[in-house]
């Protein structure tokens, strides 16, 4: 049974056909956390440079998986906003937070490409509707929304003047790992994301002092960035 958090609230769009349902309760196990893909969730927390007390809002948080490297940094006083289509993968997310007795993380359904930027931030904040997060992610996320740009922009209404902004998602990889190519391919495919979306570009382009960083042959890509005045 689902340990229920005080912050639970459901909000948008109900998701439709999840690829991400029936396997939420494995995705952990799945996700080739430790050979590949924490690597680039590293890099881009130690970019994002928190802050005790932050608040943090995490677009396709999925299970949670950036919710401990964030804890650590952000403390009992802040808080953590994980907005997930996937009721199932939000249930994972749940049970994490129950399980380290985490009661600052708020977990929100809805379609990030869709949701009502005012609607989540008045569900957070319960006082109309401003931008409440001081440093918003995106951990590969983006590249599996077909109108990510429009999540983009939810990401970055929701954050605060000169709050920061970080996306890590993949890419082929580059150099002598071109070469590993097809399994890169293969793992985006099977995990419903396009390879070749490259949604970090829109952080490039919006945000001031942009750093990057990269792992495992290029395949990871991370950007980190602040909302310009
Ligand atoms: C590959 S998982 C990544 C989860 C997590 N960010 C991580 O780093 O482990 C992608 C997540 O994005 C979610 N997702 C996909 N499209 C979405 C959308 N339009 N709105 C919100 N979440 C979405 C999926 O349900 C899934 O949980």
């Amino acid at each position: 049974m689902d340990g229920e958090l005080p912050g639970d609230r459901p909000c948008g769009r109900s998701a439709t056909i999840e690829k991400y349902t029936a396997f939420a309760p494995l995705y952990d196990l799945l996700s080739a956390e430790y050979p590949v893909y924490g690597a680039g969730r590293e890099r881009l927390v130690e970019l994002l440079g928190f802050r005790t007390g932050d608040q943090v809002l995490d677009i396709g948080c999925g299970t949670g998986m950036n919710f401990p490297l964030v804890q650590d940094r952000v403390g009992p006083g802040g808080i953590i906003v994980g907005v997930d289509r996937s009721a199932q993968m939000l249930a994972q997310a749940r049970r994490r937070a129950v399980r380290h007795g985490w009661e600052n993380v708020i977990l929100i359904q809805a379609d990030a490409t869709a949701f009502s930027a005012e609607q989540i931030s008045v569900e957070v904040t319960r006082d109309g509707g401003r931008p409440f997060s001081e440093v918003t992610l995106a951990t590969y996320a983006l590249s599996l929304m077909q109108q990510w740009e429009n999540a983009w922009e939810t990401m970055q209404q929701l954050t605060v003047t000169r709050g920061r902004l970080g996306v890590l998602d993949m890419q082929r990889p580059t150099g002598p790992s071109a070469l590993l190519t097809p399994l890169a391919r293969t793992a985006c495919w099977l995990g419903g994301a396009d390879i070749d979306a490259h949604p970090w570009k829109a952080l490039e382009r919006d945000s001031a002092d942009v750093r990057s960083a990269s792992a495992r042959g290029g395949h990871l890509q991370v950007r980190v960035g602040s909302k310009p005045r």
